[in-house]
């Protein structure tokens, strides 16, 4: 799950939800819904939403009589879409640690409104064929030939790419709504019960020096304040919230871009007594943002940025019925306010194949060379392989040269890019083997590149790279074994650094190595964070094993990002439109509670 997918949730309004659901043909819904029990067969009225939701969070249930409810599929149907041993079988996602992921009262909305939330990369799929047939499901496979929905019978269809009309995605869950209708409040707080006990046997895990089982917290944690007094927010937009990327244009101390989703990027000019916003760029008409873990992504500055004023960006688009990521040069205004208003040079464009996991982020190495990660683009599982797939440049790490360009590239190759001399492979792939790596950085100190790449349904983890090595995904998922499937003779997989589990979190944001102040314990502390649990960690490695981590704090928004300026202060980017400055002076590293 990308912080973008997971902010899949802000669409899902109620409102815009019913307003869909009725221009779909409602006659298929039907079809795949008439065999699941309906509310029409509950003998007596049912409570309503409010009266489940009240019992199940103030009584008690029954964990046995709650699993035996979800596996009855006559009664409740859940295990029908649901496997819970983490093979991810069914239409549904498993639910093997959905009450790691989940506290009672989310479990309880989960059931009760399943359309409010959708879990990422499980959004309903419609697709029409050019004979008028509509099919929904979940999306399992993307290829060439064709795309495979499963339904919520379970069942799985092929689509060939010939036959289709139309796909679009849907804000109404698969999952129907009213399943608690035959049930007594008491049964239903028995399947809340269970659902909250389904969690990451810790056995598994303490084995694991790098995915500790618990992460200390600091006795007083980091200071987080807010460093502009108010959220950034499109005017009348209908996407309210969605900020991506913070960053301080090179050589202004006081002067901060920011990114939001949706193609917007503001200038801030900060002083002690000022705050100044205004439109640097406004992308909203290119910037494709609507469905998806989409929308502009990251913006890098050129190592001479000061003299040819070169910045990139990193942004989805919709070309040719398709999702693209495309980094594009642009350049600024003489004046430093402003883009130039001259047109673009697209660099590169890289084609989604399911438009999940399209990576996030774009810098520049201390080699003057452009680092861009992309994701396997989904769906979930990687079911075609990408990321082990050096001829794609999905599931990768790029590093290219955009001083120069070569052959018909609007690029050249590094000369010892690892891959450069081989027939069966791209040469931009710097790294490979991820699956959404969502942010990177360089430690300005040491130049080590850290990244962090987002789980799918176990753990998070944190990568130290190297030129030329394959990170694991989907063989591995962080420390664990996931598929064997495109695991080839030879391969050699570097594990990571550090990984969690869904007790504490759900999507990993990659942050920096703090080199502010010198004398602080934080000092060489790489900071990274949880978009969903809004958790802050710190951690120290040596040769690639961790050697200590913590929680060190948490911001009050979706942590979608980090930036940091030229005097190594520390910002966190809050989703919801806060930008968040991290103070470090009362905090000390070494200093953990003992429980
Ligand atoms: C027709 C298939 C279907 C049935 C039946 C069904 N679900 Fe789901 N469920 C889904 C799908 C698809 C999702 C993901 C989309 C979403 O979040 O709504 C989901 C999501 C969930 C989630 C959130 C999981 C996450 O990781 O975000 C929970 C919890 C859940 N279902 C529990 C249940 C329970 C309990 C039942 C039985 C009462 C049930 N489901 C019945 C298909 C189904």
């Amino acid at each position: 799950m990308t912080p973008i997918e997971e902010n899949l949730h802000h669409y899902f309004q109620l409102k815009t939800l019913t307003q869909r659901f009725l221009t779909f043909p409602l006659a298929l819904a039907f079809v795949w819904r008439a065999e699941l029990p309906s509310a029409a067969q509950a003998p007596t009225r049912s409570p309503g939403l409010d009266e489940f939701r009240k019992y199940a969070l103030t009584h008690e249930g029954d964990v046995a009589r709650g699993a035996k409810l979800f596996a009855d599929e006559q009664k409740l149907a859940c295990a029908k879409c649901h496997s819970v041993d983490g093979r991810a079988s069914k239409a549904g996602p498993d639910l093997f640690a959905v009450g790691d992921k989940f506290g009672r009262r989310d479990l309880v909305d989960a059931v009760l409104m399943p359309s409010a939330v959708i879990s990422p990369g499980y959004g309903t799929v419609i697709v029409e064929t050019k004979a008028g047939v509509e099919y929904q499901g979940i999306l399992k496979q993307a290829t060439a030939a064709g795309v495979q929905l499963m339904g919520a019978d379970g069942k799985l269809v092929f689509i060939a790419t010939t036959d289709v009309k139309e796909q679009r995605g849907s804000t109404v869950s698969l999952m129907p709504e009213g399943l608690q209708a035959g049930l007594s409040l008491q049964e239903f707080t028995d399947l809340t019960e269970y659902l909250t006990t389904l969690q990451q046997p810790e056995s598994a895990l303490v084995s694991n020096h790098g995915m500790p089982g618990v992460i200390p917290q600091l006795v007083k944690p980091v200071t987080v304040r807010p460093f502009f007094s108010e959220p950034l927010r499109l005017p009348q937009g209908k996407v309210q919230t969605g900020l991506t990327a913070f960053h301080q244009v090179p050589g202004l101390s006081n002067v901060f871009l920011v990114l939001h989703q949706k193609g917007m990027i503001w200038r801030m000019e900060k002083t002690a007594a000022s705050e100044e916003k205004t439109v640097f760029a406004d992308l909203t008409g290119e910037v494709f943002y609507e469905r998806g873990p989409n929308g502009l992504l990251d913006l890098a500055f050129h190592p001479k940025f000061r003299t040819n004023r070169k910045y990139y960006l990193k942004y989805q688009v919709f070309e040719e019925g398709k999702v693209a990521t495309i980094i594009v040069e642009k350049t600024f205004a003489a004046d430093f306010k402003g883009d130039s208003g001259q047109p673009a040079r697209r660099i590169l464009k890289i084609v989604s194949v399911a438009e999940d996991h399209s990576g996030g982020c774009l810098q520049f190495g201390p080699d003057g060379f452009l680092y861009i990660v992309m994701g396997d683009t989904g769906p979930h599982n990687d079911p075609n392989g990408h990321a082990q797939n050096l001829q794609l440049l999905l599931g990768k790490l790029m590093r290219i040269d955009v001083d120069r360009t070569e052959g018909d590239l609007a690029y050249a190759i590094p000369a010892d890019n690892p891959f450069r001399a081989r027939a069966d492979a791209r040469p931009e792939i710097w790294a490979y083997g991820f699956r959404n790596p969502w942010r990177f950085s360089f430690d300005r100190v040491t130049g080590d590149l850290w990244l962090a790449d987002v789980g799918q349904d176990r753990v998070e983890e944190v990568d130290l790279v190297h030129r030329g090595e394959n990170y694991g995904w989907n063989v591995y998922e962080g420390f664990e074994p996931f598929s064997n499937q495109y695991r080839k003779d030879g391969r050699y997989f570097t594990p990571p650094v550090f990984a969690y589990k869904r007790k504490y979190g759900n999507s990993v944001t990659g942050g920096c190595v703090y080199r502010g102040d010198k004398q602080s314990s934080f000092y060489g502390v790489y900071l990274c964070g949880d978009y969903t649990s809004k958790r802050i960690f710190g951690l120290t490695q040596e040769n690639g094993t961790l050697k200590t981590v913590r929680q060190i704090g948490s911001i009050p928004q979706g942590l979608v990002s980090f930036g940091t300026d030229e005097a190594g202060h520390i910002y966190a980017v809050g989703y919801e439109g806060m930008i968040y400055q991290l103070d470090f002076t009362a905090a000390r590293f070494d200093d953990i509670k003992s429980d």
